[in-house]
C-alpha cells in the first residue's frame, strides 16, 4: 500500500460516518453533473471515487434494472456506506463494486473495452490527476461516451473569500492539491470535445465532455 493511499485511507475512513451531512449543500450541483450524463434506460456508468454512494440513487434511477453501475472506490468505509446504501434500497440495477483505486480497477474484466456509456468524477480531485486511471476509464467508455467531472477549483484572484473556501475545502478533502488551477488538465485534452462552466462564485467546475 503506498503513503497516499494510506493518506487516504485515513482522511476517508474519519470522515465516512458524517461525509453524507457533509456533502448536503453539494446536492444540486450532484443533481446537475448527473443529468448532464444523459443517461437513457439499458446504459453503463462508472462512478468513480464513488464514495459512500450518494449518487447512486439517481444513477441507478437513470439506468434502470437493464442497466449497470460500476462503482469504483478505494476506501473500504466510504464503500460499506454504499454497499449498505444499495443493499437497503434494493436498487434492481446490477451494481458492481470495485474496492481499488482507479488507477488498478480491473475494468477490462467488469466491462468490454469501449462498450460502457458514460462516467461520472464527481468531487474526486485525486482520481482525476491519475494519468493512467484515466487511461482505464477512457478505454471502458465506447466514442461519444459522456464523462462529467464536478469538484473545487481556484477561483480568479479577485475573489478571495471563495479560495479561501477552496482552500478549506481542499485541506479537507483532497490529498494531491496541484492542479487545482485546472483539475481536468489531465482528462479534457484526452476527449473529443469537453466545455467547463463554473459554479459557486467561481470556486466549484461543471465539466461536461464526449469520449
Ligand atoms: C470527496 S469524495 C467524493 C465521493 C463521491 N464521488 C461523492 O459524490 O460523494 C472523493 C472520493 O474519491 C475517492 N478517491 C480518491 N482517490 C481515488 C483514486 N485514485 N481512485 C478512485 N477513487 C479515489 C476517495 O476515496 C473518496 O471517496
Amino acid at each position: 500500500m503506498s503513503l497516499s493511499i494510506e493518506r487516504l485511507q485515513a482522511l476517508y475512513t474519519r470522515r465516512a460516518a458524517v461525509y453524507d451531512y457533509e456533502l448536503m449543500p453539494v446536492a444540486p450541483l450532484r443533481r446537475e453533473a448527473i443529468a448532464a450524463l444523459e443517461l437513457a434506460p439499458g446504459q453503463t456508468v462508472l462512478d468513480v471515487g464513488g464514495g459512500t454512494g450518494l449518487s447512486l440513487p439517481a444513477l441507478t434511477q437513470a439506468v434502470g434494472e437493464r442497466g449497470r453501475v460500476i462503482a469504483i472506490e478505494p476506501c473500504t468505509a466510504m464503500m460499506s456506506q454504499a454497499r449498505r446504501r444499495a443493499a437497503v434500497a434494493a436498487w434492481r440495477t446490477p451494481i458492481d463494486f470495485v474496492d481499488s483505486t482507479v488507477e488498478e480497477a480491473p475494468l477490462e474484466t467488469l466491462v468490454a473495452p469501449g462498450s460502457a456509456d458514460a462516467a461520472l468524477f464527481f468531487f474526486t480531485h485525486d482520481a482525476l490527476q491519475q494519468p493512467l486511471g484515466l487511461s482505464r476509464v477512457l478505454g471502458a467508455l465506447k466514442p461519444g461516451a459522456r464523462v462529467v467531472a464536478a469538484g473545487l477549483v481556484w477561483a480568479a484572484p479577485w475573489w478571495p473569500l471563495s479560495n479561501l473556501f477552496v482552500m478549506g475545502a481542499a485541506m479537507h478533502s483532497i490529498i494531491s492539491p496541484q492542479r487545482l488551477d485546472c483539475p481536468w488538465h489531465d482528462l479534457a485534452p484526452r476527449l473529443a470535445s469537453a466545455e467547463v462552466e463554473r459554479r459557486w462564485l467561481g470556486s466549484a467546475y461543471l465539466l461536461k465532455g464526449w469520449r
